[in-house]
């Protein structure tokens, strides 16, 4: 589904989420608004549980929050039963600031600093995601400095290629992150993890990419994996029962896009383990899965108020919006296809085709390519649904554009989770010409 769970389009043609309409929504926080719909969010966390439970191996639920992040957000996938991948000590930093357990945070990151691993090491971090030999030696050494016995799975680059954006596909070997399956990376990297006393090998990782839609690589995955944990449990001496096999569930961003249903995803996820754990004799006794896209990217929503507005004749239909790539890069950097509607009139026949474009300074400021609308006048409202994964989460202050607000629905009440920056926040941390500090 396109729009949040709670969508309403009432016999008027007006959109209400999480019963508020966008009219409302804007009247309170202004525009551009991002909207997150609290029921779509605690429905995709409690499919994801429901369709991995009931099996004969436990799975936990690990909320990739580089898709979006903040104080409620964390508390809310808290408050779900799921666990937390932080990739940087900046999303470690929010997830602990906002009472996440530091048990269940799983840290990520291809490049983690000292002060980084420090700073997982003793906040108590459940386990790190290790993804190099420097990583490697050095938390292994500053685990033992703390006194420490460490938890740890190895990300591996399994050479699956998925079929999504080349920017997004992490599994092929060329990859940046993790140790590489072929050649002798991995198994030195195990061999490494072993025999430092103080860490303790738990799993083996791997995400192959993003925004994927045909499923079928997971299983070729978790094939490699057990057929990986095999040499690890037999010639390399280790005991290891835990398999990561990361996010990657690909959303509809379009009505024409068809992803697979979580409960699809999970049948072939435990299809798979069966198949394989017999195959390679492997007693796997629990799978993670690491979730970002899907779990927030169909609650949200973007709200913007139409502006300029430039007809080219027999060319090009223009509308300006109070936003654009500052707060979704993803047309520009991926290409990525949105749909523009108009959320008070969502009945009416579209009778013009209009590029719906942002007030940056750059040509590339496309929000969405050929849309078509009904006229759209200046002042109208107009949304772009599936936003809440990897928009506010990449936003910037191109161009001193502020952030703008992200306000959460539910149940007819509404209110703020971030507030919008102000100008001075633009300024915060600067200092004058030649000031000292
Ligand atoms: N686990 C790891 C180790 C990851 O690197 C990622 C995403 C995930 C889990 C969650 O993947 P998801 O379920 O969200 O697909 N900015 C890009 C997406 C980058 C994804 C990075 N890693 C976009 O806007 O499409």
């Amino acid at each position: 589904m396109l729009l949040p769970e709670t969508s309403n389009i009432d016999p008027k043609g007006v959109l209400s989420i999480g019963g508020l309409t966008m009219e409302q929504l804007k009247k309170q926080y202004g525009t551009p608004l991002q909207i997150m719909d609290i029921a779509a969010i605690k429905k995709q966390c409690r499919d994801y549980k429901t369709c991995m439970d009931g099996q004969d191996l436990d799975a936990e639920i690990v909320y990739a929050s580089k898709a979006f992040s903040c104080i409620a957000c964390c508390q809310l996938i808290a408050q779900q039963g799921l666990s937390i991948d932080v990739s940087t000590g900046g999303e470690l930093y929010i997830a602990l600031e906002s009472g996440f357990d530091p048990g269940k945070i799983y840290f990520h990151g291809n490049n983690k600093s000292e002060q980084e691993i420090e700073y997982g090491l003793s906040s108590g971090v459940g386990c790190f995601m290790v993804d190099s030999f420097d990583e490697l030696d050095l938390l292994a050494r500053l685990a033992q400095k703390q006194g420490k016995k460490q938890k740890i799975f190895l990300r591996i680059t399994p050479g699956i290629k998925a079929s999504t954006h080349e920017y997004i596909q992490t599994g092929n070997m060329e990859s940046k992150f993790g140790f590489g399956i072929r050649g002798l990376g991995a198994e030195k990297a195990v061999q490494a993890a072993l025999s430092y006393g103080s860490l303790q090998l738990a799993g083996i990782h791997s995400h192959i990419g993003s925004q994927i839609f045909n499923i079928s690589p997971y299983e070729k995955l978790i094939d490699v994996l057990l057929k990986f944990l095999k040499k690890i449990n037999g010639s390399l001496g280790g005991d290891i029962r835990e398999i990561n096999i990361g996010g990657g569930l690909g959303i509809a961003y379009t009505s024409q896009d068809k992803p697979p249903s979580i409960a699809q995803f999970a049948d072939l996820v435990h299809d798979a383990l069966k198949k394989y754990r017999k195959k390679h004799g492997q007693p796997i006794e629990k799978i993670y899965l690491e979730p970002g896209r899907s779990i927030v990217g169909n609650a949200g929503i973007t709200l913007y108020e139409a502006g300029t507005i430039k007809e080219i004749p027999h060319v090009k239909n223009y509308i300006a919006v109070d936003g654009g790539m500052s707060d979704n890069i993803r047309p520009i950097l991926y290409q990525a296809q949105y749909e523009a509607f108009l959320p008070q009139r969502c009945g009416e026949k579209p009778q013009k085709v209009y590029d719906l474009v942002g007030k940056h300074c750059e040509s590339g400021d496309v929000l969405v390519k050929q849309a078509h609308l009904p006229i759209v006048n200046k002042g109208d409202l107009m949304a772009i649904a599936a936003t809440g994964a990897y928009c506010y989460a990449m936003a910037s202050n191109y161009n001193g554009q502020p952030k703008s607000a992200v306000v959460a629905v539910e149940d007819g009440k509404s209110w703020t989770w971030i507030e919008r920056q102000q100008y001075c926040d633009l300024i915060s941390g600067n200092r004058k010409l030649y000031e000292q500090p």
